[in-house]
């Protein structure tokens, strides 16, 4: 069976009514037949109807055994860090999303859980970061902001040999382009705010575990701590996920024109996008992925925020905006968006230079975005030719 079959004929016609559509069991309780004894809900924090065919889609859609839904995609990432324990270390990609690093950083590091940031795009480099402290190695892949690819399989069979569980958010690939729990991953997780939703229109989460017994102890952690995702925002999630292969697959095709014009424009540096052959780990990322999604990052030869500030703000397809993933275009500057947690050095670091801009490339004709991009450039280009800009000493 394709994927496109197996999604929506995994979504079950609702047993009590027929309805084709899931039903929203918008209750916080249900009735019981004596005490104990009910039809396998008993409090809605603890189960739902509608989240359950969600999880249950999830787990489908990425070869895992159990899924959870959370209320954000950083509560899904909270609920796995609660599997370790103080003195407990994690390894982690190094160009990380900022809210991941802002979580790791100054929540879990002053309860005693240690981080290392490592370039995992070189499988060498988390080789060597592993302490007989390590439980966790944390990829994204490709990575926010700078798409960076990390070989899964090859990081799998690391982390398999010295017991260490593997986490892949993958929220950039989708399940419909990735699935690392086939590449040897023990969790993955989402922000379903992003393709598995789609439309830009509520915030979710969700984990996919790859055994039983990983299972049971995300199930605690979810009613323990209890920041489960709404039955309003689960159905919105698995309707988004009905048209998850189709928009992805626009989306990747769109990307990889835009991202082919830009690397044409001379005022651009470097564009970082997978599908292209210049980029690091095209080759690897072929290997493990059906696609290659929607984002693209891309620099300017003079890394000067105001200009990057004038580009972002010059684009009328590309609307400013955090968040990616949705079927209308978004531009954003993560160093003074969505990487503003992360201190300048370390943003350096990883390659996110103050003239970085990120696309989250839409479902628009192709044409027309790359139209948008080109008249924003072409204002950039003329500022540079009228300003005395002065070119920053640490990029010359
Ligand atoms: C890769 C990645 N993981 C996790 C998150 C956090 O998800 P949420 O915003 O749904 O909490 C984001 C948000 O942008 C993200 O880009």
């Amino acid at each position: 069976m394709q994927e496109q079959t197996r999604i929506l004929h995994s979504i079950p016609v609702d047993p009590l009514t027929g309805s084709i559509s899931t039903p929203i069991y918008q209750t916080s309780t249900f009735v019981q037949e004596a005490p104990g004894v009910h039809k396998g809900f008993d409090y809605a924090r603890s189960n739902n109807p509608t989240r359950k065919v969600l999880e249950d889609l999830i787990a489908v859609l990425e070869a895992g055994k159990n899924g959870f839904a959370f209320a954000s995609g950083l509560a899904a990432i909270d609920a796995i860090i609660k599997l370790l324990d103080a003195g407990d270390e994690i390894v982690a990609v190094d160009d990380i999303y900022g809210g991941s690093f802002r979580l790791f950083t100054h929540i879990y590091q002053k309860l005693g859980i240690s981080l290392r940031y490592v370039d995992t795009s070189d499988v060498h480099n988390v080789a060597e970061a592993i302490t007989p402290k390590t439980k966790l190695i944390w990829l994204e892949s490709p990575t926010n902001p700078t798409l960076k690819i990390s070989d899964i399989e090859a990081i799998a069979a690391i982390a398999k040999a010295h017991q260490i569980l593997l986490c892949v958010d993958n929220t950039f690939a989708s399940p419909a382009a990735q699935k690392p729990i086939k590449l040897g991953a023990d969790i993955v997780i989402h922000s379903a705010t992003k393709y598995l939703a789609g439309h830009s229109d509520l915030i979710a989460g969700l984990v996919v575990t790859n055994s039983q017994s990983l299972g049971e102890k995300i199930k605690f952690i979810q009613n323990a701590s209890g920041a489960i995702l709404s039955p309003f925002d689960s159905w919105l999630v698995i309707r988004g996920i009905e048209t998850l292969t189709l928009r992805v697959k626009q989306h990747s095709e769109n990307a990889q024109k835009v991202a082919a014009f830009l690397q044409t424009q001379d005022i651009i540096k470097t564009v970082y996008y997978p599908g292209l052959p210049t980029h690091k780990n095209h080759d690897i990322a072929v290997k493990q992925s059906k696609w290659f999604g929607g984002v693209i990052s891309f620099d300017l030869v003079v890394d000067d925020k105001e200009l990057a500030v004038q580009l972002v703000s010059s684009t009328k397809y590309f609307k400013l905006a955090e968040s990616l993933g949705g079927v209308k275009s978004l531009i954003c500057l993560p160093c003074e968006m969505t990487h503003k947690s992360v201190p300048e050095e370390k943003r350096y670091a990883s390659g996110v230079n103050n003239s970085l801009i990120r696309l989250s490339v839409g479902i628009e004709d192709a044409d027309d975005l790359i139209e948008d991009l080109r008249q924003a450039i072409a204002l950039v280009n003329r500022q540079i030719l009228l300003s005395t800009v002065k070119t920053p000493a640490h990029v010359l």
